[in-house]
């Protein structure tokens, strides 16, 4: 029986199973053991966040990457410049939170003795979801700041071809009794994936989403695939994008747009990129009154004047901190359709999905 609205074709499922079948899944691909764990633990975050697009939804899509699509299972990534306060790291074509981990641990570890740490990534693949690392990072007392290059469906200002990712960032900034403040946004109107569906089913998509292929703004959801993502707040936007993914690549030399891959043809294996840049708080202040100061401004925000028929006001994070601790509770909310692809992959490559299926709440 559903437990919340919206959520009668779906099951829930502890989180520690289901790191384990994803984990076992990710190992059958070639994965040590303990970087199969690591991926399926970013996987797991972020459904257990609420953010299910960057979930075990991605298991299929994953597998085929590791199987079909020339990603290195065994890929190991290293620091191949080290100049104290900047880091490149070369992913080895390992997935992206392989590469990531690293980066992560190495710009903490950094940031520790000199303050201020930057790693710059290349030859890397995708990430999933940024907060994952911010996170990771502001649990240190440092504020955290990721980005990734991703497959361009944007084109410049006004322009038409497909030349700009959405680029996604995160920054993370740790809070008081209320935890972090973590931001983790795309810079594009929409995803890729969220106009599929629309076209799937004949639907119209939103005003503000897309443009045609000529770069007029449409709501047909099959001239918006054929055609271009609007990127957020329109010229600002996609420079914020642009530059993001210049941070994210061009500085390690991995590819940047175009030269990481396209939609059509899929990413070219070990061609993308991400940073990670780490800031430790009480180099520039007291960690404690650094923290009481962002919760007064936290409450302000919160507390702040509501529109009409607004019943609260959200900072960034504070929306997937709620869903997160219902579903660590109550375990991770997956549709039939998510778990049926799970399984068809698991199979394939042998793996027992019994547990998961029995610990089904
Ligand atoms: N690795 C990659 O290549 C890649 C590419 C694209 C996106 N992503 C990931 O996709 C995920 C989704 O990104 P998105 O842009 O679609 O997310 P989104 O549009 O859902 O925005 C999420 C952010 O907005 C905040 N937010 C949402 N509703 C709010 C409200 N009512 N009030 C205040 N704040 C609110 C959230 O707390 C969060 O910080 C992210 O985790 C991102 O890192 C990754």
């Amino acid at each position: 029986m559903a437990r919340y609205p919206g959520e009668e074709n779906e099951r829930r499922f502890p989180e520690s199973v289901l790191r384990d079948t994803v984990a076992r899944v990710f190992a059958a691909c070639g994965m040590t053991d303990g970087d199969a764990v690591t991926l399926a633990d970013s996987l797991v975050h972020a459904d257990r966040r609420g953010i299910h697009s960057h979930g075990v939804l991605r298991v299929p899509d994953y597998v085929k990457k590791l199987t079909e699509d020339g990603v290195d299972p065994r890929g190991h990534p290293r620091i191949v410049s080290d100049a104290g306060a900047a880091l490149v790291i070369d992913g080895g074509n390992a997935m992206g939170q392989i590469a990531g981990t690293l980066a992560v641990d190495a710009v903490i570890d950094r940031a520790r003795s000199v303050n201020v740490a930057f790693a710059a990534v290349r030859g890397s693949n995708h990430s999933g979801a940024l907060d994952w690392y911010t996170m990771r990072i502001a649990a240190q007392g440092m504020i955290g700041i990721a980005g990734s290059n991703a497959l361009p469906t944007m084109a410049p200002w006004g322009g038409v071809d497909k030349i700009v990712g959405l680029n996604p960032i995160s920054i993370a900034v740790p809070g008081g009794e209320h935890g972090p403040i973590v931001l983790d946004v795309a810079l594009g109107a929409t995803a890729h994936g969220k106009i599929r569906v629309y076209a799937q089913k004949d639907q119209q998509i939103p005003e503000g989403w897309a443009f045609d292929a000529s770069g007029v703004p449409t709501t047909d959801a099959a001239a918006a695939l054929d055609g271009l993502i609007q990127p957020i707040g329109g010229h600002k936007g996609i420079g914020l994008a642009l530059m993001v993914g210049l941070l994210a690549s061009v500085l390690s030399g991995a590819g940047y747009g175009t030269e990481s891959g396209n939609m059509v043809d899929g990413a070219t294996p070990g061609a993308d990129g991400q940073f990670y840049l780490a800031i430790n708080v009480a180099a520039f202040r007291d960690i404690a009154d650094f923290t009481a100061h962002i919760s007064r401004v936290a409450r302000q925000y919160r507390d702040s004047r509501r529109a009409d028929g607004v019943e609260r006001l959200y900072l960034p994070g504070d929306l997937e901190a709620e869903v997160a601790e219902r579903n660590r509770r109550d375990g991770i909310p997956l549709n039939d359709e998510a778990v049926a692809l799970i399984v068809e992959a698991a199979t394939k490559l042998g793996v027992d999905t019994g547990p998961l299926l029995q610990a089904a709440r």
